[in-house]
């Protein structure tokens, strides 16, 4: 299983669902009465599922120390498990959704069928589709290499990171039914001014440590010598925009196109 830093999972959620939350609209929230959040991490979605919803919301999670901060941060309840084998009874929820869960998992439908079973109503799954991000950047070298990296590393890593149109199919297979599907863009801005993690990301582009984070994916694709040459340019990108940074030039946009997937639970015999 990825492990993932609550840096990381703060810094790639902000302002995920600060703008409009339309695409949430199939979950119905306004009358849900018990929410289940799975792989609920440090609980950017569990937030929002709150905040929209007067029913329960709970959150579960394989990873103990990011359920920690879940639970401080949110105040909301957040327990452990495993997202294929969930420790509820039938039907403990109307509502059970995961947020960039399943693009994690190497086998996403066990999850989808116990998410079924712990359900009584919908189903839903918000995944972001990666191979379509698109990036904007005042370092021209960034974009093309940002590219080559999301390529590799798409074909490198083990679990599908671009499920895109293959989730409803997904749900389908499952057993689910009614599935409807909605489009969301998370818009990433850095531009002056620039705040303290602004600084740190690019200080983890010069240094060549935020691209060493998914060196086992990128090397199960690339050559030894093709993987020195991307980190050498990599880290010369990084500190084109850090240089960039210090006299408040530097400006980068990326878009990350999320499927919101809803389907409802057949009535069980
Ligand atoms: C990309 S993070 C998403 C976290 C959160 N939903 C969000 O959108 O910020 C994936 C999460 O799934 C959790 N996870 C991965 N495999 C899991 C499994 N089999 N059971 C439960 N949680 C799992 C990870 O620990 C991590 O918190």
């Amino acid at each position: 299983m990825r492990k993932f830093s609550p840096e990381y999972l703060r810094r790639t959620r902000d302002g995920m669902w600060t703008g409009s939350r339309d695409a949430l609209r199939d979950l119905s929230l306004s009358d849900r009465n018990r929410v289940l959040d799975v792989g609920c991490g440090t609980g950017e979605l569990s937030r929002v599922l709150d905040a929209e919803s007067p029913g329960d919301v709970v959150g579960v999670d394989a990873d103990t120390e990011l359920l920690a901060v879940a639970r401080r941060e949110t105040g909301l309840g957040a327990v452990a498990g495993d997202a294929t084998r969930l420790p509820f009874v039938d039907d403990a929820f109307d509502l059970v959704v995961c947020q960039a869960l399943l693009v994690n998992l190497p086998r996403p439908t066990d999850a989808l069928a116990s998410f079924s079973r712990v359900s009584s109503d919908l189903v839903a799954a918000v995944e972001p589709d990666n191979a379509a991000v698109s990036v904007d950047s005042t370092v021209s070298a960034e974009v093309a290499l940002e590219r080559s990296v999301r390529e590799a590393y798409i074909e490198g890593v083990r679990t599908d990171v671009a499920l895109g149109d293959r989730l409803p199919d997904l749900f389908r297979e499952a057993g689910l039914r009614d599935v409807r599907t909605r489009r969301h863009f998370h818009r990433k801005v850095t531009e002056p001014p620039y705040d303290e993690l602004d600084v740190r990301v690019a200080a983890r582009k010069a240094d060549g440590s935020g691209l060493a984070t998914h060196e086992a994916e990128l090397r199960r694709t690339l050559s030894d010598s093709a993987y020195d040459a991307l980190r050498r340019d990599w880290r010369q990108m990084g500190k084109a925009v850090v240089e960039q940074m210090q006299d408040e030039r530097y400006r980068r946009a990326e878009v990350v196109p999320f499927d919101v997937v809803v389907g409802r639970v057949p009535d069980r015999l």
